[in-house]
């Protein structure tokens, strides 16, 4: 199989623990294990006694019940658990899909749901972010004149990476109206999910909204413990699920037992996890409002209405590969620079976590250093 390689990864590989102020994280702050267990009596001790033995591969049957609670129509029966979200996305795409399928891909887009269906020689076509002024925009109509009876797979992020962009109900149901009309699946990568800034925001599950749609879920984003490395894939089609499970056995066999254990803990708690997570969005978004106001002949933005990233125009002339560059430089402040969506012009911002406010002051000194005109 050849791949390509995955450009924002590789980007965080070489870069994320290096730079001293990160301004683009894509989680929520994370916490200690002892944090965690603290939300639940018996959990230390549970957790000490844990058997380190082989776990089941579906995920064990408590945590699959933990996961469903999130969900309306999905039950324990309808999910896998996996390794992180990476996992299922190239799972479900190796395992579903062959080559020559048409699928199409909302663009810019996390490189792995267009990546992976490409090294598997599917035919990729892009549903692109569409901007009206500031606010991104993707044009139902448009999607519509693309999808037809040959569409096998219509992969989605919502809240939307890099974008944070977020779909209304009615524009969710619209959606899987195309694709139920053309028979199509629609995957969608729902790693933020649970982080919308205010209740209204929120529309169900894909998994949930529409017979052949597929979730992925995951504890690293919205509930900030990637260190768990816990996701899963959710679909009332379980002839979908049973392939990437078949596939499963040849990748992670199983997920590792004190993560499940944790990210139980977890998702009981997870109305208090959201709470303090949404809690430092509200704190942040503020700070960037005040920032590209004062700074608005150099960049704008739009302030999402869900997830923790937002993508900032530049409205100067500058790579923005080379411009990230610089400011990792000369004041170890991280950017992601929308080269690495092939998406040039722009850089993504974060907000879910407490480094932030410090990390733009840092940004701040190089703008006035480097940009702002005495
Ligand atoms: C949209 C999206 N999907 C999937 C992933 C991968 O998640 P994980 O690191 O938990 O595998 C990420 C991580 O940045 C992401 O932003």
């Amino acid at each position: 199989m050849k791949i390509k390689p995955f450009k924002l990864e590789r980007y965080y590989t070489v870069n994320e623990f290096s730079a001293r102020y990160s301004l683009c994280n894509s989680d929520s702050e994370a916490m200690t294990i002892n944090n965690l267990l603290s939300f639940e009596e018996d959990a230390k001790d549970k957790f000490h006694n844990l058997w380190l033995g082989y776990t089941e591969s579906k995920g064990h049957p408590d945590l699959r019940r933990d996961i469903a609670s999130i969900y309306a129509i999905i039950n324990p029966e309808n999910l896998l658990v996996c390794t992180g979200a990476q996992e299922p996305i190239f799972l479900f795409a190796q395992a579903n899909l062959e080559p020559y399928d048409e699928v199409i891909v909302q663009s810019p887009c996390y490189q792995s749901l267009q990546s992976v269906p490409e090294s598997i020689g599917c035919k990729v076509a892009h549903w692109n972010v569409k901007y009206k002024g500031d606010k991104p925009t993707f044009d139902i109509e448009k999607l519509k004149s693309m999808v037809n009876s040959k569409t096998k797979a219509i992969f989605l992020n919502a809240p939307h990476n890099p974008t944070g962009f977020h779909f209304s109900k009615e524009e969710q149901q619209a959606i899987v109206e195309i694709a139920r009309a053309n028979d199509s699946i629609i995957f969608c990568d729902e790693v933020y999910r649970e982080l919308e800034h205010k209740p209204e925001y929120a529309i169900p599950a894909f998994a949930d909204a529409y017979e052949n749609g597929v979730s992925v879920g995951v504890m690293s984003k919205s509930y900030g413990l990637p260190g768990l490395r816990i996701g899963w894939i959710a679909s009332q089609n379980i002839k979908i699920l049973e392939k990437v499970a078949v596939l499963k056995e040849y990748t992670t066999i199983c997920n590792a037992g004190p993560s499940e254990f944790l990210a139980g803990v977890a998702l009981r708690n997870r109305k208090k996890i959201l709470e303090r997570n949404l809690d430092i969005i509200k704190e942040n978004l503020p700070l960037y409002d005040a920032f590209f106001e004062k700074y608005n002949d150099l960049f704008s933005w739009h302030k999402p209405n869900a997830g923790p990233v937002a993508l900032v125009k530049m409205h100067f002339d500058t790579d923005d590969m080379a411009f990230a560059e610089r400011v990792l430089k000369e004041q170890s402040v991280l950017l992601l620079p929308g080269g690495v969506y092939d998406f040039g012009g722009f850089f993504r911002i974060g907000f879910g976590r407490t480094i932030m406010p410090k990390a733009l002051e840092q940004f701040e000194k190089f703008v006035v250093a480097n940009l702002v005109k005495a």
